[in-house]
């Protein structure tokens, strides 16, 4: 086996930078014996809340169960219908189906891998309660026009933020930026939802599973915080069907550690997508197109090349680790073939499956490291127009 040199993420380097904080915090836990909820969950709700512009915060145990609770508190389930895209990780979809309600599918617009928001109004029925964007790989979606489309239909907006946090969106659009009155905001505070993940891989990742639900109303701010805990706003009183959906208590102080270096380690991921730009430029694989009115903070760095399998085999010969985020459309996963989609649906995301490739991307990924991968990207790009 070839030993990976330039791993994708370097989650060892990362916890030897924060090391005695974060050992701190979990011996705190540790020794205050109070692991369910608590201080530091509080504690994090509220700093969180801070950071992404919300009033309320509510932690969960993972941004799956964000997505089901989110859809709980607005009592959607059976015989009612959700858009969002079939470009996206498989839990943005599950939860809308655990939930008993039907996902419709909406394609992405190939630019930005993010819902095309011109093909929305289309898929509205009667049914149609709510709108999920998801912010894929760390930029926005198009907000200004999904807040239109949901303020004229009366829908719901749960924005799937789970690898975003700390992205921005100027609401306003490109007039307010022209006008130089952009008002930006956070991921996940733009909808009446925010759903944020806290799986380590993500730009702000615990030690396990967790995840966080962003509203500014309150009304649903407690409704969550009961179905987080078996539908109960006090001990053994249950007036809601909830479950057991908490964020532990251990998690949330491992993340207020590194809540404190997140925007920092986000400057760090744009600095390095520039880099990668630069480099990658004119080599003919179309690189992530970051739009103005945003700020894209590169959970992913994901490059789109006609050749790809054969680039990431290459690659991997070499140690350089690569990943497809994602290698299969959700409408043609064996899971959701029930819903009667096929092939050829929606184009546009069966392209990208096809083509994407993840790169190396971290805040601790060095200069070097980076060149090492274009370089290599480069020359196998040549081997391969050679060999044609
Ligand atoms: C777009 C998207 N939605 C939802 C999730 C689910 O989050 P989690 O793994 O914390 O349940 C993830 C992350 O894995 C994701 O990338």
């Amino acid at each position: 086996m070839i030993k990976t040199k330039i791993p994708l993420i370097d989650l060892k380097a990362q916890y030897k930078s924060i090391k005695k904080e974060v050992d701190i915090a979990i011996k705190r836990v540790l020794d205050s014996t109070c692991f369910i909820l608590g201080p530091e969950v509080e504690s994090l709700e509220k700093e969180i809340a801070r950071y992404c512009g919300v009033k309320f915060a509510v932690g969960v145990a993972s941004g799956t169960d964000a997505l089901i609770l989110s859809l709980m508190a607005y009592d959607i389930g059976p015989g009612d219908e959700v858009i969002t895209v079939p470009f996206t990780f498989a839990a943005t979809v599950e939860s809308i189906i655990l939930r008993g309600a039907k996902p419709v599918f909406v394609d992405i617009d190939l630019k930005t891998y993010n819902i095309d928001v011109k093909k929305i109004e289309e898929k509205i029925t009667a049914r149609t309660k709510a709108i999920i964007p998801v912010h894929l790989y760390g930029q926005p979606a198009e907000m200004n026009s999904i807040l239109k489309i949901a303020k004229k239909y009366k829908l719901k907006i749960i924005e799937d933020a789970a690898q975003a946090i700390g992205a921005q969106y100027a609401t306003g659009g490109i007039y307010a930026i022209k006008a130089q009155s952009i008002k930006r905001k956070k991921a996940g505070a733009i909808g009446d939802i925010g759903c944020l993940s806290f799986f380590p891989s993500k730009n702000l990742g615990g030690y396990g599973d967790g995840g966080m639900i962003l509203t500014d109303d309150k009304k649903t701010a407690v409704k969550i915080k009961m179905l987080r805990q078996h539908g109960s706003e006090k001990k053994y009183s249950h007036s809601i069907i909830g479950s057991n959906s908490r964020l532990h208590a251990l998690q949330a102080a491992v993340l207020r550690v590194k809540l404190k270096y997140l925007d920092k380690w986000l400057d760090k991921r744009i600095e390095i997508a520039k880099m990668y730009n630069d480099l990658l430029k004119e080599t003919g694989v179309i690189l992530p197109e970051a739009n103005k009115e945003m700020k894209h903070v590169f959970n992913q760095y994901t490059i789109r090349l006609k050749n790809r399998d054969k680039i990431k085999q290459l690659l991997a010969e070499e140690g350089i680790a690569t990943a497809i985020h994602y290698p299969l459309p959700l409408h043609l996963q064996k899971a959701f073939k029930f819903l009667g989609y096929k092939k050829g649906d929606f184009p546009q995301s069966e392209q990208a499956t096809k083509e994407v490739l993840s790169l190396p991307m971290c805040p601790e990924l060095k200069k070097q490291q980076i060149k090492t991968v274009t370089e290599k990207i480069k020359n196998k790009l040549m081997i391969l127009k050679k060999k044609k």
